[in-house]
């Protein structure tokens, strides 16, 4: 597959990409989880309208924020070191269809509602980061876990996008809005995928 092309297909030609799909996991947490989780990030109505007026903007820049958090990968080895094959060389092919779905990724947070198709796949990626099923989407052969140390630090990283749209939202309340609402809506995420990483009972 060609590094890029996530916005320009159908959602369903997208390799790997099992949202709403029986090859996706169920995910275990209920509907009162989820909304206490929402509460607890602030999570509101007005914050996914927001983003989701945004779209188009999200369409347009997911592909650059992506490359952008993936040069901070490839620049430190510890981190790089999960793409990497038996032979030691970067997988090109696996890095080219994860960031495929990550470009996805970025959309669908502007654009999912919360249900459970949508819950199901934050458990189906959150499982994808672990020996469960990390390399199983794209049958590959790097290490089998991104531990969880760096998906939790790496938010650092993926918390800020204003530089992504300053140069189209010139309102500085509604970029520090949009902003806000992605902060959110990212921290959010994390929560769910941790999820898999813990011992029952301690999520
Ligand atoms: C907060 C930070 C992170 C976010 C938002 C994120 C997001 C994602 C997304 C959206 C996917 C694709 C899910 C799908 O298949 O649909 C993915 C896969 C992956 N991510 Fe992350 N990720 C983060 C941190 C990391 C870190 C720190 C590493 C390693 C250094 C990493 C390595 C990977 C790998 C190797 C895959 C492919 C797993 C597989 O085999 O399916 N991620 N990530």
């Amino acid at each position: 597959m060609k590094e890029g092309m996530a916005d320009s297909m159908t959602t369903r030609d997208l390799a790997g990409y099992d949202f709403g799909k029986a090859a996706s996991a169920v995910s275990p947490v209920s509907d009162d989880a989820l909304r206490q989780l929402e509460q607890t990030v602030e999570w509101t109505e007005a914050d996914a309208a927001l983003l989701n007026k945004h779209l188009p903007l999200f369409r347009e820049r997911a592909e650059s924020m992506v490359e952008s958090w993936r040069a901070v990968i490839s620049a430190q080895p510890h981190l790089a070191e999960w793409f990497r094959g038996p032979d030691g060389a970067p997988d090109d092919d696996y890095k080219a269809r994860v960031k495929a779905r990550f470009v996805q990724w970025v959309i669908d947070v502007a654009s999912r509602s919360h249900d459970r198709d949508w819950l199901n796949y934050q458990e189906e990626i959150g499982l994808r980061h672990t020996p469960a099923k990390k390399n199983a989407t794209d049958h590959k052969h790097t290490p089998p876990l991104v531990p969880f140390r760096y998906l939790l630090a790496f938010v650092a990283i993926v918390l800020p996008v204003r530089k992504f749209f300053a140069a189209a939202i010139h309102s500085p309340d509604e970029l520090d809005g949009v902003e806000m609402a992605w902060r959110k809506a990212a921290c959010l995420h994390i929560a769910l995928w941790a999820r898999p990483y813990t011992i029952e009972g301690l999520w």
